[in-house]
């Protein structure tokens, strides 16, 4: 079999890549490892930037996100009792969209099947040949049968654990990493939210984070340390421990609830160089990784499939590879500063068991800054909102 693009990976890169490639007429087969409910059933963040935003009308499937996202103009930021709002529409003329991971994904996946694109589930042992040569190929097994692609192009969609990254000589590539000496621990909860704007507070007892999915599906999180499970976490302990680490205007208000889903996720920044290897192209997790604080993993990911569709477009619409070559250096330029933001914002607001009480001192003058100084706020907002592509 031949196509023009191969995507390795189901999620919401390979998906939005696949869709945009489809408005041009350029043919590409997605390969996923899981089924569809699978990767349907993992809760991922739900912060929209209007980059993404505008990437889901381009592909056609924004409809659903108009009519039930829901618009954010600021967000709260906390210490102990005190809050402030950082408000975005002042700063930027732009807003944020709550909308649901899974729910991106899911109309991603309606799209294609309406379209009758082909996606094969329960790929095995997918391997990428020749990327560096001009006959570049892929095969997989599904039920132990071994297939094989031909293509022009393969886009590593994969995630963090994927196959693509690995594929790229360990002498060709420089891996950046830190690792974070805490996790979040997360619920969702079919409760009313606790405000109406996200709350990203600081305490001493650690960070806490009030998020939610719609007027009655609120997702809650709180740092918690890496040796922690789930098991060591009723929905009472989570509760408690929450409302002593948001303001007491807001824990009052808490309506606490069982809880649907929790899980815990550790923290980590991480970036490859280069993004691409002959014709493979690494997108969203499968080259980057974000901790949680500022929800740019999935804006991030959709800045890469922006420049890597703009490139596929210009060299089959227009025999124009000079966006495709430029691929890595942009997409790794945008990668690095939204790095920064959500590294800026975890020293920020979390407590580290090394801080001494002089590191202290400083992440409460910065956060006292931050609540006082209106272009300390823009940087902020400028920066959550999302960078231009
Ligand atoms: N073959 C085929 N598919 C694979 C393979 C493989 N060898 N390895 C992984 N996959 C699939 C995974 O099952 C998953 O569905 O690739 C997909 C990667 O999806 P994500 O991990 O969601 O990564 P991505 O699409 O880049 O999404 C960006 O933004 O908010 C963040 O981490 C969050 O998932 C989110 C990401
Ligand atoms: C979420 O709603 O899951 C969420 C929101 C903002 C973040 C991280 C996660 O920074």
């Amino acid at each position: 079999m031949r196509t023009q693009v191969v995507i390795i990976g189901g999620g919401p890169s390979g998906l939005l890549l696949g869709q945009l490639l489809h408005t041009q007429g350029i043919e590409a087969v997605v390969l996923e490892r899981k089924t569809r409910d699978y990767v349907l059933g993992r809760i991922r963040a739900g912060i929209l930037e209007r980059g993404l935003i505008g990437l889901m009308h381009k592909a056609g499937v924004g409809e659903r996100l108009a009519r039930e996202g829901f618009v954010h103009d600021g967000t709260i930021i906390s210490y102990g009792d005190e809050d402030f709002t950082i408000n975005f529409k002042d700063h930027t003329n732009t807003s944020v969209v709550v909308y649901g991971q899974t729910e991106v994904t899911r109309d991603l996946y309606d799209a294609r099947e309406a379209a009758g694109l082909p996606t094969v589930f329960n790929t095995q042992e997918v391997q990428i040949h020749g990327a560096d040569t001009d006959s570049a190929h892929v095969t997989y097994q599904v039920n132990g049968e071994t297939h094989r692609i031909d293509c022009d192009f393969i886009a590593g969609c994969d995630g963090f654990h994927g196959v693509s990254r690995q594929t790229i000589p360990l002498g060709l590539r420089k891996e950046y990493e830190k690792v974070y000496p805490f996790g979040w621990l997360g619920i969702l909860s079919e409760t009313p939210p606790v405000n109406d704007e996200l709350i990203y507070a600081a305490s001493e007892r650690g960070f806490a984070l009030c998020s939610m999915r719609n007027q009655n599906l609120s997702r809650y999180y709180i740092q918690c340390a890496l040796t922690d499970t789930v098991e060591d976490w009723s929905d009472e302990a989570f509760w408690e421990e929450l409302k002593r680490r948001i303001p007491k205007s807001h824990a009052d208000k808490l309506v606490t609830g069982p809880s649907i889903e929790k899980s815990i996720a550790p923290l980590r920044s991480f970036v490859t160089e280069p993004m691409r290897w002959g014709r493979l192209f690494l997108c969203g997790d499968a080259a980057h990784i974000v901790p949680p604080t500022g929800a740019k993993g999935l804006n991030t990911a959709a800045s890469d499939i922006h420049y890597l569709f703009e490139g596929l477009k210009a060299h089959y619409l227009e025999s124009d590879s000079a966006a495709l070559d430029a691929y890595s250096e942009k997409a790794l330029a945008r990668v690095w500063k939204a790095e920064r933001f959500s590294w800026w914002m975890t020293k920020l607001l979390h407590r580290f068991p090394d801080q001494t009480e002089f590191d202290l001192k400083m992440q409460k003058a910065e956060i006292d800054f931050l609540r006082s100084n209106r272009e300390a706020q823009s940087v902020l907002a400028q920066n959550y909102i999302g960078l231009p592509y």
